[in-house]
């Protein structure tokens, strides 16, 4: 028999669209028998142990995969950059296969997208972006559950980012092309998408209008989505990007030029008053919360597709 290659879950565009509907109906059944009893069948990862590994902090993301794990079956192992020999110099290609002859499947958050590549085609266990600054995938994952569960199937819908171009933006975009829906985004000129991606979406013929103008981005949407206006890593240029951010704003204003129920919706966390006024956040439109709990039972569907011997998908 031939090795079987691990089932990375790296970027949106590299699963089929059928395996991420499969992943994302699999969420949705896991997520409706929640706590309503706990059957062997519930715990598929029995005997599985993932490691996590967290170069940058974290709240959701490390807590919503710890808890999944467990709640599978599973167990986890925290690991941080600055503690392992990574941060000594070790090569992230040995650290992937040293850390492949222990665990079952490995979950990274490391800033440069190249490093998460170098780890998959080395490791050969499941490889899951648990956030580069070019992608956070599972976060979109939890996203699209949100905004299904809120207002139905996002085939043929129109989302609006408005804000930075950053990581979540750059998976939203590959979640139009992958859930065949429109997307809208307002930045200024300064902070636009970067080429290559927008390249990729001309390529992949993705519905994606650029615009300057958030009033007219987010003109009738389902969803008005947003994140902070300093990344990790941007933090140097944090001035220069609050001046230049605070008229892409989410507030009272903005939301009343969307749909009457469009949803609010951001990966979290937030900075009130700066991207997303205190009002939209804690306001009857946001969705904010639900989409932070969907982290755990997206990523439980994610951890249960990368790990299933069977899986057929
Ligand atoms: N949304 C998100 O990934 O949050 P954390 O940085 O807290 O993991
Ligand atoms: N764009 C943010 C997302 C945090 C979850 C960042 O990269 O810091």
């Amino acid at each position: 028999t031939t090795a079987k290659l691990p089932r990375h879950f790296l970027d949106l565009t590299e699963v089929s669209p059928g395996e991420l509907r499969n992943i994302l109906e699999l969420a949705a059944s896991i997520k409706s028998r929640r706590r309503k009893g706990v059957t062997a069948a519930e715990r598929p990862l029995t005997g599985k142990v993932l490691a996590m590994v967290f170069d940058k902090p974290s709240t959701r993301t490390r807590v919503s995969f710890d808890v999944g794990m467990r709640e599978l079956g599973g167990e986890t192992i925290m690991l941080t950059g600055t503690e392992m020999q990574l941060g000594r110099g070790e090569t992230i290609a040995d650290t992937a296969r040293v850390l492949s002859r222990f665990v079952d499947a490995i979950m990274i958050r490391i800033l440069d997208h190249d490093d998460l590549t170098e780890l998959a085609q080395y490791a050969t266990v499941p490889v899951i972006n648990g956030l580069t600054k070019r992608s956070h995938p599972c976060q979109i994952m939890a996203d699209v559950l949100t905004f299904e569960e809120h207002r139905g199937p996002i085939k043929g819908r129109t989302v609006a980012w408005t804000g930075d171009s950053n990581n979540v933006l750059a998976s939203w975009i590959h979640a139009a092309h992958c859930f065949d829906f429109s997307i809208r985004v307002a930045t200024p000129a300064e902070l636009a998408p970067p080429k290559a991606l927008v390249e990729w979406a001309k390529r992949h013929q993705v519905r994606l209008q650029l615009t300057e103008d958030p009033y007219a981005a987010v003109d009738g949407v389902d969803a008005v989505i947003t994140d902070c206006w300093v990344s990790m890593g941007d933090e140097e240029e944090a001035r220069m990007r609050q001046k230049l951010l605070s008229p892409f704003q989410v507030n009272g204003k903005l939301m009343s030029a969307a749909s009457k129920d469009a949803i609010f919706m951001h990966c979290l966390p937030a900075h009130r008053g700066e991207e997303v006024t205190t009002k939209v956040m804690d306001g009857p439109q946001s969705v904010v919360f639900d989409e932070a709990e969907n982290r755990l039972h997206a990523q439980k569907g994610i951890l249960a597709w990368a790990l299933s011997e069977s899986a057929t998908a």
